[in-house]
């Protein structure tokens, strides 16, 4: 079935101004059931016959040249059926309900058509692999007009809905336009760094963001809404997809100014309308991009962000999914369960990283273990990152999980349920005390709706992640199934990779759920095998009577459940709340990534109790960053193996205590950098 198909000759065919040239081979006799697919690395040049006289094709059919595949299609694509074929075609098209109806329908016959040769191939993949953005190392040389036309075509042959072609290409080469343009994007700079953490602010001032006054050309690409009028094929229910039409022809400027050794700097700062009006656009237009060409001295092998520490790549497995979102597999590989890949990559703190920390501390200019704890921390930080110095931890994110608990409804708190929405819109405007402790240490505040009660409003800052909204309560039933347990820990989890790929290098435990210490004490009850009674304590500051009921409905929902610690994904499932499988999440994913993890207090102490039950080696990521004034948080901190930083008497949760903790951390990995040694420094040890 693999050889030459018996070609058939065309179909007459009414002309078309089009310049076509089809092909439509017929299958071999074998092929008819139409079960064999043939894969481009299995197709076979198919050898024409002359067209019969009696056909009187008007679609001329050439040979293919030597050495080149003929283009074959799917019969479904031509217009060269019978009317008879072409009902059966469409009862089929209709009338399919199943997949393999489907599957049945898209039956090739005939080779596929041929891809590039080898060397054409990865001179593809290469000027994608090698595309960057440039804003530094210009040179200030001309661009021939031959270059930049070649550039253009190459843009104005992007797709683009319904054919559109929405895009237009202002170039620009005055210097009093540019010098326009450049003042409109300080100005946007400014504002931007003003919106800064100061931790992120601190990074960003070295950063370039633009090269308008560095290059000899601007190109401004707008995307035109209105053009190809008002039954434009595909836009008729995403009015985006004309400036994606005019995205993609920026994205083919920018490969082929790479080939043509042209670098590419794309600026965004700017505001749209202000911009629109400076240039003298038509109102109706909307800029899509505003870019910076010109002749480099090199093109980087990183993008700059990922060399300056700004971001990190995202591997691709994280992002292919097999059939439905969450089912991660590249191509050919079994779906992975994000938890157990997670699990798989944690390691021990690496030994050898360790030794040259506890050596440089010897060396530093003070007296040998004079830092006390912070020694041992910057230790840590050198094991976990394997390098010594350890990175600084700096910029840093606060990740506060919010949930609702359904065992509210037993009186342990005095605080309504609503509270939680209502905490949450508050960190969402800034006013509580997180907030004001991260801006005072420099860390962004990241909120994760990951079980609130109540339907949170879109607002910038928060992350819907909503698993359900509160958990059932735990002295009736399960608090939620095994299955919602692993998602709210694979939010967890994703968490963790979004900040650290967004170049944060230390996460912060931050939690918000009223009744949510009575979850942990019962969490800490089960893995440290202390009584209810020792380790549920007052939370927000209940009273005597609400305290005692408190406890009660621990051991209620302990016995009911009796709870196995060798299941830690059960224990959660039945006793637990989201916001503590999230930060179960957060702490293997941050471990995982070999990024430290600070903990705040009862939750965060209670899920890494659960984290270690999973993984035993995610405590090389932990930091306990306070002691809450929580019994429980005590009895957690000692079966951890954990010595708070701060120790204050906090009972508010929201990551203030991980926020507290966090300049020790940062100082501690930042005197590893700049103190001297005794020898450096010429000091004379004793
Ligand atoms: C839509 C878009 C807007 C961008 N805006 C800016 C910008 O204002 N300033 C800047 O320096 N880079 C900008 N960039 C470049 C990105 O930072 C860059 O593409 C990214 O860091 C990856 O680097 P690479 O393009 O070299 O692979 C933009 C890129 C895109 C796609």
């Amino acid at each position: 079935p693999q050889g030459s198909p018996t070609p058939q000759p065309p179909q007459s065919t009414p002309a078309s101004a089009e310049d076509v040239t089809v092909v439509l081979p017929g299958p071999a006799p074998d092929e008819q059931a139409g079960h064999h697919v043939q894969g481009p690395q299995q197709s076979q040049a198919a050898v024409p016959q002359p067209a019969q006289p009696e056909a009187e094709p008007v679609v001329i059919v050439p040979a293919p040249r030597e050495g080149e595949a003929e283009l074959a299609q799917n019969a479904d694509d031509l217009d060269t059926r019978g009317a008879e074929q072409e009902d059966l075609a469409d009862q089929e098209r209709h009338g399919a309900e199943s997949a393999a109806a489907v599957a049945e329908a898209r039956q090739s016959t005939g080779p596929a058509a041929p891809g590039y040769d080898p060397a054409e191939r990865e001179a593809v993949l290469k000027v994608m692999r090698e595309r960057r953005d440039i804003r530094n190392g210009f040179r200030s040389d001309p661009i021939p007009h031959d270059v930049l036309l070649r550039v253009l075509e190459a843009a104005h042959h992007a797709p683009s809905v319904g054919h559109s072609q929405p895009w237009d290409f202002v170039v620009i080469r005055s210097a009093d336009t540019r010098r326009t343009m450049h003042e409109l994007a300080m100005r946007q700079r400014d504002a931007y760094a003003k919106s800064l953490p100061k931790g992120r602010a601190k990074q960003f001032k070295e950063l370039k963001i633009e090269a308008i006054l560095d290059t000899p050309v601007n190109i401004v690409v707008t995307a035109d809404p209105t053009r190809g009028g008002r039954h434009t094929l595909g836009r008729h229910t995403q009015p985006q997809m004309a400036p994606y039409s005019a995205a993609l022809a920026v994205e083919n400027l920018w490969l082929a100014a790479r080939a043509e050794g042209l670098g590419v700097g794309w600026v965004s700062f700017f505001d749209e309308r202000e911009m629109v009006r400076a240039l003298g656009l038509p109102e109706h237009l909307e800029v899509i991009a505003y870019l910076c060409v010109g002749y480099v001295d090199e093109f980087p092998d990183e993008p700059e962000l990922l060399q300056a520490g700004w971001s990190k790549r995202r591997p691709l497995s994280w992002v292919v999914h097999e059939e439905t979102y969450g089912r991660r597999a590249l191509p050919g590989e079994e779906p992975h369960d994000l938890l157990a890949e997670t699990v798989a990559q944690i390691r021990p703190l690496d030994a050898k990283a360790l030794g040259e920390a506890w050596e440089r501390q010897k060396r530093m200019t003070k007296p040998a273990g004079a830092l006390g704890m912070l020694e041992i921390i910057s230790a840590q930080l050198s094991g976990l990152s394997r390098q010594c110095p350890p990175p600084i931890p700096e910029p840093a994110a606060v990740a506060i999980f919010a949930g609702d608990h359904g065992v509210h409804a037993q009186g342990v708190t005095p605080w309504p349920q609503e509270v939680t929405a209502q905490m949450v819109a508050n960190f969402l405007g800034g006013g509580a005390v997180c907030n004001a402790f991260a801006t005072q240490v420099g860390a962004e505040v990241c909120i994760v709706d990951v079980g609130v009660a109540a339907d949170l409003p879109a607002t910038p800052g928060l992350l819907p992640r909503k698993v359900r909204a509160g958990t059932s309560d735990m002295t009736t039933g399960p608090a939620m199934t095994r299955e919602e347990a692993k998602q709210a820990i694979e939010v967890g989890i994703d968490t963790a990779r979004d900040l650290v790929a967004a170049g944060n290098k230390a996460l912060l435990t931050g939690e918000m759920g009223i009744a949510n210490t009575t979850a942990s004490a019962a969490l800490i009850s089960v893995f440290t095998g202390a009584d209810p009674a020792e380790v549920t304590g007052r939370g927000t500051g209940i009273n005597d009577e609400t305290l005692a009921r408190k406890t009660e409905v621990v051991r209620r929902a302990l016995e009911l459940h009796q709870p196995d610690p060798a299941d830690p994904v059960g224990v959660l499932a039945t006793i637990g709340g989201f916001e503590h499988a999230a930060i179960v999440g957060l702490l293997l994913g941050g471990a995982s990534l070999r990024t430290p993890v600070i903990l705040d207090g009862v939750s965060a102490g209670a899920a890494a109790l659960v984290a270690r039950a999973i993984a035993p080696e995610v405590l090389a990521a932990c930091i306990a960053g306070h002691r809450s004034a929580e019994p429980g948080h005590v009895a957690a901190l000692n079966k951890l193996g954990l010595r708070p930083l701060v120790d204050l008497d906090l009972r508010l949760g929201e990551g203030t205590g991980a926020l507290l903790a966090l300049p020790l951390v940062q100082s501690t990995a930042r005197a590893m950098h700049e103190v001297a040694t005794f020898d450096s420094a010429g000091v004379t040890e004793k």
